[in-house]
């Protein structure tokens, strides 16, 4: 049952493009330099057998241990499941190749049992930490050195600035003025800068302010000094709004709002408008700063009353407490499709997508054993929560494959229950393995045993397949979920920006960016590699109708809108990011993240000519639907973007 859909993609190798990221940034290299591997199989393979050994933590019984690797190495090399990179880069890693090399009815208990104790700092394997920060000078540089360390190894780290006192309060003891949260910020960004993740990737950072810091218009305008240019580079920062439907009707009544912090004397009162419109203006500038609901990410977390959250990871769709972290891992519904009836509750092979996300579940709950720590405390709470971030990629492609334009009813109803489908199934994985290995520590504290639901769901229940679907998912909450929990957090949807392209598909659940692009991708000698791509399902669609011409002018262009020669039914199944309405992007994170306990990596992609208003108005329907926070992108307004069509290169 488990081979039919995954033995059609076993045989399919890497593109090109995927072969040259695979050698640039994940094949491994000894000490030298040289290469230990050259193929996508011996790294589906190293990383199957790595995680696998963490079953030895369970069981004895050496089939059942080779039956967890099959799976996993299945899952991975037909590439429609991938983990996180930190897993790719850093699984087997620095390990006896040996091990690694022997065929699998060769391989011992004993030889797993090795690969589990040889285990060493070099074998970090997640994505995503939140690391507490403290008031005092010696936790911050704590905190600076605990982050390097995450870095260093792949991982992406958010912090709480809030705690840090305003610029300009007493120290106690001094006599002197603190420097106030954003100048710690530098030296974060200091810290970053000199660190390559994994060896492999720029470091990136997230950080967090509440919006009544009465730093919270320094933290805004942080990432532009003085003179206008661009500073903070490793950072990505978002003004936090506990309460997002109080914030706006102070806003609706033009309220005034308290800035405070409670070791300092400082106090300020502005209106809330005006934090407001700064927020929507620097935003409508470069980005920054995004929105995120805090207050709402704890309403769906299971242990919200004893260790909220209290940030994300740099890209925004893992929530974390102090000292959390979070493996992920995504997939590939493009590849799905083409056999596979997603999202139907009534559709004969869901079983098979069941096992499929039963093995996936079971991979990342694997990976909190095998994984090693940057901190004691780390491991502690992961251990104690045991987050996992099963996610989707290749939405968009899938909706061409679908022929559903991406900024449709009938596509947001799809997109609605495929999230519900995922994360009915993920949770079931969950529930079904914590009855074999036992609930998460903290399970008993959490709010589980309540019959809590940790997703808001669609309230209005536009379709009778999601009826279905959240019928389902109030049955497993009330019920079995009640008694057994093997994870705290079960569903994160990333952007996936390196491993979809390891995977051929599109990121995350991203509209393309762009039909064909030039991709430059800066290899280890610094030297920018083009990769040049067309997607292949428009290629096929056109199919004999694709002329050397419109290749060249859909490469030029980027978007087939304005093609003539292209028929309309064909334009509107192949949208772009800015082809799609702003309010189509928002809608499309509205459905998804009604159905995840995590939450999922998002841009709001604006065009060009959008004016502050514009930006305005979304910011204002963020604050009104079920969202977790928010990012928008202004078409042009940052100075580099990765991926350029040729007529903007
Ligand atoms: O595709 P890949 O697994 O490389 O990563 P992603 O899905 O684009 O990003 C997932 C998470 O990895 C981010 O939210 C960050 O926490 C972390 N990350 C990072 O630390 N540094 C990067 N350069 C990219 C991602």
């Amino acid at each position: 049952m488990f081979m039919r859909v995954l033995n059609k993609w076993i045989q399919k190798e890497p593109s090109k493009n995927a072969i040259t990221i695979l050698k640039d940034r994940y094949f491994l290299k000894d000490g030298e330099g040289n290469y230990l591997e050259s193929t996508w199989d011996e790294v589906s393979k190293r990383i199957a057998r790595h995680v696998a050994a963490a079953e030895v933590n369970y069981t004895s019984d050496i089939e059942e241990i080779k039956n967890a690797e099959e799976h996993f190495y299945q899952l991975i090399k037909s590439r429609i499941f991938l983990p996180n990179s930190p897993t790719i880069f850093n699984a087997g890693k620095t390990m006896d190749r040996q091990l690694f090399k022997k065929d699998i009815e060769e391989t011992t208990l004993e030889d797993y049992k090795t690969i589990f104790d040889s285990r060493t700092k070099h074998n970090m394997l997640s994505a995503c930490f939140v690391i507490p920060m403290d008031d005092s000078m010696s936790a911050i540089f704590d905190a600076v050195k605990n982050a390097a360390l995450i870095m260093k190894y792949g991982g992406g780290v958010g912090y709480d600035f809030s705690v840090l006192r305003p610029k300009g309060s007493s120290i106690a003891g001094t006599g002197g003025k603190s420097s106030g949260p954003i100048s710690f910020m530098h030296v974060f960004n200091t810290a970053a800068s000199t660190i390559e993740q994994g060896g492999a990737r720029r470091a990136a950072q997230m950080a967090v302010l509440r919006y009544d810091h009465p730093d919270v218009f320094d933290f805004i305008n942080s990432k532009k000094d003085n003179k206008g240019n661009n500073v903070l580079n490793y950072f990505n920062i978002s003004v936090n709004i506990d309460n997002p439907k109080e914030f706006k009707k102070m806003l609706e009544e033009n309220g005034d709002l308290t800035l405070e912090h409670p070791a300092s004397s400082i106090r300020k009162t502005i209106k809330a408008n005006d934090l407001m419109n700064k927020m929507v203006e620097n935003a409508w500038k470069t980005g920054d700063p995004g929105m995120l609901f805090l207050g709402r990410h704890n309403q769906y977390y299971a242990m919200s009353e004893h260790t909220p959250v209290t940030a994300t990871n740099p890209c925004g769709e893992e929530p974390l407490p102090p000292f959390g972290s979070c493996n992920l891992g995504s997939i590939d519904v493009a590849k799905l499709v083409e056999d596979m009836d997603l999202g139907n509750p009534n559709s004969d092979d869901i079983s098979e997508f069941q096992e499929i996300i039963y093995w996936a579940v079971r991979f990342l709950d694997d990976v909190i054993e095998s994984n090693i720590y940057p901190l004691k405390e780390i491991e502690e709470m992961s251990k104690k929560q045991r987050f996992i971030g099963l996610g989707i990629m290749g939405l968009a492609d899938a909706l061409y494959k679908k022929e559903l334009p991406y900024n449709s009813e009938q596509a947001r109803k799809f997109m609605a229950k495929l999230t519900a489908e995922l994360a009915y199934f993920s949770h079931v994985a969950s529930t079904e393995l914590a009855k074999e290995r036992g609930n998460f520590p903290d399970f008993q504290r959490s709010k589980y045993p309540h019959g809590f639901i940790p997703f808001p769901m669609l309230d209005d229940e536009i379709d009778e397949d999601i009826k279905a679907w959240n019928e389902k998912i109030r049955q497993h909450f009330q019920g079995e979920a009640t008694k057994y929990k093997r994870n705290v957090q079960t569903n994160t949807i990333a952007p996936t920006g390196s491993i979809s392209n390891l995977a051929d598909t599109s990121s995350g659940i991203e509209p393309n960016f762009l039909l064909s692009y030039v991709r430059y991708m800066t290899n280890k000698e610094g030297d920018r590699v083009p990769l040049s791509y067309i997607n292949p399902i428009l290629m096929e669609k056109i199919g004999t109708n694709m002329t050397e011409e419109l290749k060249a002018e859909i490469i030029e262009k980027g978007s087939i809108q304005n093609i003539d020669s292209i028929p309309n039914e064909i334009k509107k199944i192949f949208v772009t990011s800015m082809d799609i309405p702003p309010k189509d992007h928002l809608l499309a994170q509205h459905v998804i993240q009604s159905y995840l306990d995590a939450s999922c990596s998002k841009t709001i992609n604006m065009p060009k000519s959008s004016t502050i208003e514009d930006v305005k108005a979304i910011y204002l329907q963020a604050l009104e639907l079920n969202l977790k926070g928010l990012t928008i992108y202004r078409d042009g307004s940052l100075e580099t973007q990765v991926l350029t069509s040729a007529s903007k290169e």
